[in-house]
């Protein structure tokens, strides 16, 4: 996965994506040059910063969809926030280096998974054999001990029996009673008195808190289920899974910082507090490369690559701090979609806004079509109403398909089956004198 040349990155991005080249081959190259780093000797990887992005444009042009994606395409713990969400510290708020503490916590989850599916072979035997054991729990207890062969044989059978009809699925709904270890957690246990706690402390804390042991009662099915995270946690090693999560962390990790241009000073008629100022400087030690103390233990973040985006309307990249504006030496600036790109928009992407349309239709038993002037007239309609009123990108896609199936969804259960043309001409009567007239348009689309 981490190996994907740059030009495949791209190409799966453009499943997505439509135009946008310069910022998906900024970003692809990036990915790349984590795997390229990787393969160098150690004394030389040291040195090899990676070389941070930001990503401006227009609202709706595709930023932080294409962080989506990229999220999607590596193998590598990524993150992606925004900037807005968090406060200095000693403000009432997240602090950032909770961005690189939920990284680790995500890439725990990322490699665990992996290391589950090891041993899921054998961890679900040994489910299988505690199935029997709940399903069939008195003949071994009274057994034990004063079994003669005849008995012993019996049991074997039954066993066998009731082992065929588990994984027949025949007794999926039968109830049974089993054991659960729960740890107590911090948070619950001292309330959440709006205190970010100590995480050092907090682990302390939990690791003296007893386990409860509780009996709960569940089907098979959900049996099986919690049975099997327990035998797997037995066959796996924590610590293995702690230090490979970090290590991937370290390095590879990928943290996205959107809306990155609300915490700038030029901003703060819009919001951008003093305290949001102030999450700048929190950032830069992060970024320039520290380590954060996180309750699976110390994690440097040097080599972890940061993109942040933001449509910076009212202020520009210039406006961050210098110091972190050296930090993000490549900057790539997305453009404005054009009435062309709004047509491949609605068609071409795999999750393609006339696809999703005819699809959700066709669970009704209505068969849609869109023809091609119906689509060029809606891309219009979208390019119009942006620049009259106000320019929300793609965005606008959604309100002008929105009108234009509003009757048709709501009738289809009533007309169905049927086959429905979507030509220009049904397009232009939904939303034709809408869309001409400056305070209906930015009323209703
Ligand atoms: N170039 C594009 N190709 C395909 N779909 C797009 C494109 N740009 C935007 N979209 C669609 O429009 C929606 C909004 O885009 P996105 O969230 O990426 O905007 P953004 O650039 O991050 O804007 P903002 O600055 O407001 O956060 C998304 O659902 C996305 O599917
Ligand atoms: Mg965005």
């Amino acid at each position: 996965m981490q190996s994907m040349t740059p030009r495949q990155i791209v190409a799966e991005l453009d499943k997505y994506i439509i135009g946008q080249g310069d910022a998906k081959r900024a970003v692809a190259v990036a990915v790349r040059n984590r795997w390229r780093r990787q393969q160098l000797p150690e004394q030389m990887r040291q040195d090899i910063w990676p070389k941070n992005i930001i990503m401006s444009g227009p609202t709706g042009v595709g930023k932080t969809e294409i962080a989506r994606r990229l999220a999607n395409l590596t193998g590598a713990p990524f993150i992606k926030v925004e900037a807005t969400k968090y406060t200095e510290v000693g403000y009432h708020g997240r602090d950032v280096e909770s961005i690189i503490r939920d990284l680790v916590d995500l890439a725990i989850g990322l490699v665990r998974g992996e290391m589950i599916e090891q041993v899921k072979e054998p961890a679900e035997k040994q489910v299988e054999q505690r199935l029997l054991d709940y399903l069939l729990p008195s003949a071994d207890m009274q057994s034990i001990g004063t079994i003669d062969d005849e008995a012993a044989e019996k049991r074997k059978r039954t066993r066998e029996k009731m082992l065929e009809q588990l994984r027949a699925g025949e007794l999926e709904d039968r109830s049974i009673e089993i054991a659960v270890e729960e740890r107590g957690n911090v948070v619950g246990v001292l309330g959440q008195a709006g205190m970010e706690m100590d995480i050092e402390f907090q682990t302390m804390f939990e690791k003296m808190l007893p386990t409860r042991r509780e009996t709960r009662r569940l089907t098979v099915a959900e049996a099986r289920k919690v049975l099997l995270q327990q035998e797997a946690d037995k066959l796996i090693d924590r610590n293995k899974i702690t230090d490979e999560a970090i290590k991937r962390v370290e390095q590879g990790g990928i943290v996205f910082l959107d809306e990155i241009d609300k915490v700038t000073a030029a901003d703060s008629k819009h919001g951008a507090d003093v305290s949001r100022q102030g999450v700048q400087r929190d950032l830069l030690p992060i970024v320039e490369g520290s380590t954060v103390i996180t309750k699976h233990g110390p994690v440097k973040t040097d080599h972890i690559l940061f993109i942040a985006a933001g449509a910076f309307h009212t202020s520009k990249p210039s406006d961050l701090m210098p110091e972190l504006q050296g930090r993000f030496p490549i900057r790539v600036e997305l453009s404005d979609l054009t009435r062309a790109d709004f047509v491949r928009i609605l068609k071409e992407p795999e999750n393609a806004l006339t696809k999703q349309t005819i699809a959700l239709l066709g669970t009704e038993g209505i068969t849609v079509k869109f023809t091609a002037d119906a689509i060029e007239t809606m891309a219009q309609l979208a390019y119009d109403v942006n620049r009259r009123t106000q320019n929300i990108g793609a965005r606008r896609l959604y309100t002008i398909i929105e009108r234009v199936f509003e009757q048709l969804s709501f009738e289809a259960p009533d007309i169905s089956p049927a086959k429905v043309r979507i030509d220009a001409a049904y397009v232009q009567e939904k939303l034709g004198d809408i869309a001409k007239d400056e305070d209906l348009s930015k009323f209703i689309l």
